[in-house]
């Protein structure tokens, strides 16, 4: 407690703060995690068949199905008040920057303003070709098998998941933007993120070597427990309203409507 009420001084002092986030943030929306051991994605499928680009082109159908699975899982999920308790953060601290590995859409739609995306979105298809623009999906299936991708209106090529597979690059404009603000931040907030998928987990280290203070916010230990000041242990959905309200004095809304950032 004592813990909790520290870090949430820290924060309310902090000019520019960083939230760095993995699927642990979503898991309360029913999201499922990657590496959770029952219930993680890895743990029931296979990433070499589902997240590369030679299973793409091996199999396109069953690629794009599970992503449009995933699509429509995350399109019926509902931010949760670790996701708010975020936006809250945002509304309050000067600077605040929301990095995130995920690629669902739940930080938006719980007020956060503009989360850097590392790995891509569920809700950004793109065109195969060489350019690989933004492709119109117009009616995006709701299934839950092999589902063939849509083409390319311009071009003809198939349409791929605007996401990042293993063995990608990540978008660089978003790893840019990661590691500026992470180089720059008091404080950097690590939510709901095992730590082992790179380079975005040097995000976190980054700010460590750079002088801030790292908190961790996840309810198992993970590789980046010996970087950080702080590991409060528990869920994304009871610490972060709990650090908010510490921080502010009890305003952190829990549920409803999304807390708005100021003008
Ligand atoms: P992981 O599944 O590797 O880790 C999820 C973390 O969240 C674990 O440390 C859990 O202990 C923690 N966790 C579970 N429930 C939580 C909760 N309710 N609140 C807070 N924490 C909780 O997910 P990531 O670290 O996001 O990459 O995985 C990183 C990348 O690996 C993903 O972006 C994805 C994956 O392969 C790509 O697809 C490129």
């Amino acid at each position: 407690m004592d813990e909790l009420r520290s870090t949430a001084g820290l924060l309310a002092r902090a000019r520019r703060v960083v939230v760095f986030t993995g699927a642990g943030i979503s898991a309360e929306s029913g999201v499922p995690t990657f590496r959770d051991d029952l219930t993680g994605l890895w743990a029931r499928f296979d990433a070499e068949q589902l997240a590369t680009p030679e299973a793409f082109h091996a199999d396109p159908d069953l690629v794009w199905g599970w992503y449009e699975w995933r699509r429509a899982r995350v399109a019926r999920a509902v931010p949760n008040a670790g996701h708010l308790a975020v936006a809250a953060i945002e509304a309050r601290v000067p600077h605040v920057v929301v990095v995130t590995q995920n690629v669902d859409d739940l930080h938006e739609r719980a007020g956060s303003r503009d989360p850097v995306h590392l790995h891509g979105s569920l809700f950004a298809p793109r065109c195969i070709g060489a350019s690989g623009h933004p492709a119109q999906v117009t009616a995006l299936a709701d299934g839950d098998g092999p589902i063939p991708p849509p083409r390319c209106a311009e071009c003809g090529w198939l349409v791929r998941p605007g996401v990042v597979w293993f063995g990608e690059a990540l978008p660089e404009d978003a790893l840019n933007a990661a590691v500026h603000a992470a180089a720059r931040c008091d404080v950097l907030l690590t939510v709901g993120t095992s730590g082992v998928v790179y380079p975005a987990a040097e995000i976190p280290l980054v700010a460590a070597r750079a002088g801030a203070t790292l908190v961790q916010v996840n309810p198992e230990p993970t590789p980046l427990d010996p970087f950080c000041d702080v590991s409060l242990r528990g869920t994304a959905a009871q610490v972060l309203p709990a650090l908010v309200s510490a921080a502010w004095d009890g305003s952190v809304q829990t549920s409803g409507t999304p807390v708005s950032a100021p003008e």
